[in-house]
């Protein structure tokens, strides 16, 4: 919470402390790892039945199927396989001021150009919220290419469900035959952030608006009609007319310079260059006044990164900029396949609703994951910039020059994007080790919910996946994160080389052209077969489908008096039921690596069965063994008691025998095992006794993604100042070893991991009062309020520091932190503030904070949510924050109900603590006293939270007074 990491790692957190408790189903954490995921997916416009049509007249019908016809193919969420598209011509035209009915549309036409593949009557192509002007009574024209005569219109028809343009036809398209379709239309060019949609910000007071899209997944059809399926690639010819002091931008660069519009010369025609055949949902096209810096890539790859004129003036795009070619070569050798377009654009969004979006040629992103401020931006919102740069340019190959054939495959798609993105960003940035991040990211939060007996497996039979709501669950944390994992134990099994080798083969061989998950499997098999120095038990595909066709993932126990090991499905909490049936029966193929006192032994294969026996596990030399290097399979280990007391003892005496990642595992695993009650909670404890002596981020950060849920069920009880008191004891060498590499806090250490540690030892040694500490976070603050031009705290360190000060300060701490809020013109730099202004502890101020989140002239209305979660992990903010939701809950869902405000992170937030009989007693009051109000999005969120309260009541039960007995013990 202390930490000034952007949203998705502290919800990755809240994650692993939800998992910990073992609830049922967690799992809006989806938000967060949809990288591009497209919320909010408009729902179908109000349907309205229009006359049907009189016999003998042509008819253009809007149906809104309520009772549909399922033998009609335009009743079927998926295209008939009738119709092929070739290419496209499609002209648009924004229009970036209200109509006279204070409407903000488009004007469009287009011509797609299709084969006939199968005989039919009928043209079935997708549209949705699009008004057609008639030509002769009918939406389209239907022409022949070449000597083919199209069979006569009868009526065209928009099926609303299932978001369709129907043209009926008197006779039947011809099989091998071509067809042109054209059509006008407009649309609204709505603040949706969907489709063709428009943005707004104001710069020097004055309001601009500018238009973009975001199709993924299935809202070109919104644009303008469309095969809108990733396997109906085509060619599209875009043209835009966009008023001419703006720039007109899409995947293509321009034919030649911007023409006049005929007529009227305030507007320019600007033509791009034909795409190669692509999919749909990766067009994009943005009409904006917005700069950019750029450099032409020794390989002649035009290179531009485009933002806000003053975002450009004050040169926040060149970090952006500087790691962009070096990414594009890394993913060009890393695939042996050259950039394959001939320019780069990449641009930043004030209104961006997913993370990025990789956009062939021209990818979008959120502001704050593109443009870096070297002089207040922290090293946290730098690794952000090149993880997601990496990953969208890793989309550029893997995604959009081979697509897989349907939405149920997205796994692979963002999977292995979540995973090379890694080795791309580790590329550009090769001090820093960004590769271990991985771990502590992304696999272990996943692991938490995956831990859970109502987790899903990777991958979805194509056919259960149809509606846009469907498509649109599936970007999930098992999707982008699981994925990553599971591809990463595979890249690692094989060895990197031998991955790049079958990954090129794929990317030749399908490149233009659709995929399902099984052909990269073939393709990596192809590249085993073809040498003999890896070694495999079975095919790729034989180890590979347990990973991804059953959920989960197996607890390794090892026993190292008999050398004996087995494997179980790991849940994490040992009373769930699993009901979800599977033909692996939850066993696994599982790669092992381990390490024998400190020394890596061969690899070892658990083969499927539950248990079995190996000389490499047994220990009777009075070493110790240890599983999983580096943490590169997906699973848990677990060890008899003599071997865990072995690892504790090394760890006490030589730590740096163990991977530094092995560190972070051995007190992550320990922990979720005790969850599981497969260990003592005590044995978990005792694993974060080395701390003392550690340095590194990862084993800390660890622990303190660790504690923290039992922070949070006892920092209002007597086990709470043992506690502080232990983190204290261990925290103090750390932080005094960063004073000492800072020079006093006058530097900043070098590396990455170096610095994120420096953060948590502050972040822990003010948390847990260590008065030097405090005293720092006072001065510096101190030393801002009386020079307020001048910010002498390192960006890095302003969240934690923030937030002491505030919370160690008063009146004139906050009102000095809130005056800088307001004045703040930096994301990075706002959003610091904001967090820290809810560490007061003052009880009237943080009610006025409170109260300030409903005044959107005060808080932003997209910020509300994430500031009173802020206030609500304050142990003083809590039971305000309670109280208030539980006063005001039919105010606040009937002002906010439809907006941005999220309910179910708010139900999430405001429960975390809850571990009484009396709360969960007030919490069942509170639903049934609003039962008649609803809690809309919160629904799902409340019954998990009663189920979260009941989880932890029995958790703080059983462990309480051990865990008291612990801290008073270790804290001597
Ligand atoms: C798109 O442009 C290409 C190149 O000029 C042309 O061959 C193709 O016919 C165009 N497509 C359509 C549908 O007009
Ligand atoms: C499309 O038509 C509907 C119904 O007449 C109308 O309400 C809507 O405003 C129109 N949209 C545009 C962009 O003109
Ligand atoms: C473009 O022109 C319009 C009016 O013609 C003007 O209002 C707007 O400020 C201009 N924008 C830029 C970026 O010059
Ligand atoms: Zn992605």
């Amino acid at each position: 919470m202390a930490k000034g990491f952007y949203i998705s790692k502290s919800l990755g957190i809240l994650g692993i402390l939800l998992g910990l408790v073992a609830l049922s189903t967690i799992i809006a954490l989806s938000v967060v790892y949809a990288q591009e995921k497209n919320r909010n997916a408009g729902s179908p416009a109000a349907s309205s039945t229009s006359p049907t049509a009189s016999p003998g007249k042509p008819s253009t019908t809007t149906t809104s199927a309520t009772t549909s016809d399922q033998t009609k193919p335009w009743n079927l969420y998926r295209l008939p396989k009738t119709l092929i598209p070739d290419s496209y011509q499609v002209t648009l035209r924004p229009y970036l001021t209200p109509n006279s009915d204070g409407l903000y549309i488009f004007k469009g036409s287009s011509t797609v150009r299709f084969t006939c593949v199968e005989a039919t009557d009928v043209i079935i192509i997708h549209s949705k919220q699009l008004n057609y002007t008639l030509t002769q009574g009918h939406r389209v024209v239907l022409r022949g290419v070449g000597d083919s005569q199209p069979p006569g219109i009868v009526s065209t028809e928009l099926v609303e469900l299932t978001e369709y343009l129907v043209v009926h036809l008197d006779g039947s398209l011809v099989e091998n035959s071509q067809y042109e379709m054209d059509s006008k239309f407009e649309g609204e060019l709505a603040d949706d952030l969907a489709g063709f949609y428009r943005s707004e910000y104001t710069e020097n007071n004055v309001k601009k608006v500018l238009a973009t899209t975001q199709m993924q997944a299935a809202d070109a059809r919104k644009s303008f009609p469309c095969f809108d399926e990733p396997a109906m690639k085509a060619k599209f010819n875009i043209t835009l007319i966009h008023p001419a002091n703006l720039t007109a931008l899409s995947n293509m660069p321009p034919k030649g310079p911007s023409v006049p519009l005929e007529g009227d010369p305030t507007w320019s025609v600007t033509e791009f260059e034909t795409t190669p055949r692509m999919s749909t949902y990766l067009l994009a096209y943005i009409v904006s006044e917005f700069t950019h810096v750029w450099e032409q890539a020794p390989n002649d790859v035009l290179i531009r990164i485009w933002a806000r004129p003053s975002a450009i003036d004050e040169d926040h795009g060149s970090y952006a900029l500087n790691v962009t070619g070096p990414i594009l070569n890394f993913f060009a050798g890393h695939y042996n396949t050259p950039y394959p377009l001939n320019k780069s654009d990449q641009i930043g969004l004030p209104d961006f609703n997913a993370g990025a979006m990789e956009n062939w040629g021209l990818v979008t992103y959120r502001e704050n994951s593109l443009l870096y401020d070297p002089t207040s931006s922290s090293i946290a919102n730098k690794e952000r910039v090149v993880t997601v740069i990496a990953h969208e340019l890793a989309h550029q190959w893997f995604g959009n020059l081979v697509t897989v054939e349907w939405w149920n495959d997205l796994w692979l798609n963002e999977g292995f994007a979540s995973y090379v993105e890694y080795l791309g960003a580790n590329y550009a940035e090769s001090t820093w080790n960004v590769k271990d991040l991985i771990v502590l990211n992304d696999i272990y939060p996943v692991m938490a919910v995956d831990a859970l007996a109502s987790s899903h497996p990777l991958s979805t039979p194509a056919s259960e996946i149809k509606t846009p709501a469907e498509i649109s669950e599936l970007f999930d944390t098992i999707t982008y994160n699981k994925g990553a994992a599971v591809l990463r134990m595979l890249s690692t099994f094989l060895t990197e080389d031998l991955f790049k080798e079958g990954l090129a083969s794929y990317l030749h061989t399908f490149a233009y052209q659709n995929t399902v998950y099984l052909d990269l499997w073939e393709h990596l098999q192809q590249a085993v077969d073809n040498q003999t120095s890896i070694k495999l038990p079975t095919t790729v595909r034989n180890i590979m489908d347990p990973w991804i066709l059953q959920m989960g993932f197996p607890v390794i126990t090892v026993d190292t008096q008999t050398g004996s090991i087995s494997q179980q499905h790991f849940l994490l909490d040992p009373d769930s039921n699993v009901t979800r049936p599977s033909d692996f029966n939850y066993l696994w193929i599982v790669p092992i690596s381990s390490l024998r006192s400190g020394k890596q032994q061969e690899n070892y294969w658990l083969e499927g069965n539950k248990i079995a026996q190996s000389p490499l596990f047994q220990t009777s030399d009075g070493g110790w063994i240890l599983l999983n290097i580096n943490v590169t399979g997906y699973y848990q280990v677990n060890y008899d008691q003599d071997n865990w007391n072995k690892i504790q003892t090394q760890l006490q005496t030589d730590p740096s025998v163990i991977p530094v990642i092995n560190r972070a595992q051995i007190i992550n695993d320990a922990f979720n095992l005790a969850s599981a009650q497969k260990v003592s909670v005590t044995l978990a404890l005792n694993n974060t006794l080395f701390l003392i002596q550690e340095t590194e981020y990862m084993p800390w950060q660890a622990a303190l993604d660790s504690l923290n849920y039992f922070k949070l069920m006892f920092d209002r009880s007597e086990v709470y100042g043992p506690m502080k008191n232990y983190l204290k004891k261990q925290v103090t060498p750390l932080f005094y070893y960063f004073k000492n590499i800072t020079n006093n806090w006058s530097d900043i250490p070098e590396s990455l991991m170096d610095q994120y540690c420096e953060i948590n030892a502050i972040s822990t040694a003010c948390s847990s009062g260590l008065s030097e500490c405090q005293q720092l976070a006072s001065d510096l603050f101190k030393q801002w309020m009386e020079n307020p031009s001048v910010n002498p705290i390192h960006p890095n360190l302003r969240t934690t520091i923030y937030c002491n000060a505030i919370s160690l300060g008063g009146e004139e701490e906050w009102n000095f932190a809130w005056e800088q809020f307001q004045n703040a013109t930096l994301v990075n730099e706002a959003d610091k503030l904001r967090a820290g202004l809810a560490c007061s502890r003052e009880v009237w101020i943080l009610n006025r904070y409170l109260s300030y989140t409903l005044n959107s002239s005060l808080i932003r209305k997209q910020d509300a949510t994430s500031t009173i979660i802020s206030i609500v992990n304050n142990v003083i903010g809590q039971p305000l924050v309670w109280e208030f939701i539980q006063a005001n809950w039919k105010t606040l869902f009937e002002d906010y109900g439809g907006g941005s405000f999220s309910f179910s992170n708010l139900i999430k937030g405001v429960t975390r603590r809850f571990s009484t009989e009396f709360e969960l007693k007030q919490l069942e009051q509170f639903k049934e006293d609003n039962q008649e109000t609803g809690f809309g999005s919160g629904t799902r969120a409340l019954e998990q939270a009663l189920e979260k309260t009941k989880a932890n009541i029995k958790w703080v039960k059983e462990n309480k007074e051990t865990v008291l007995a612990w801290f008073t013990e270790n804290n001597k």
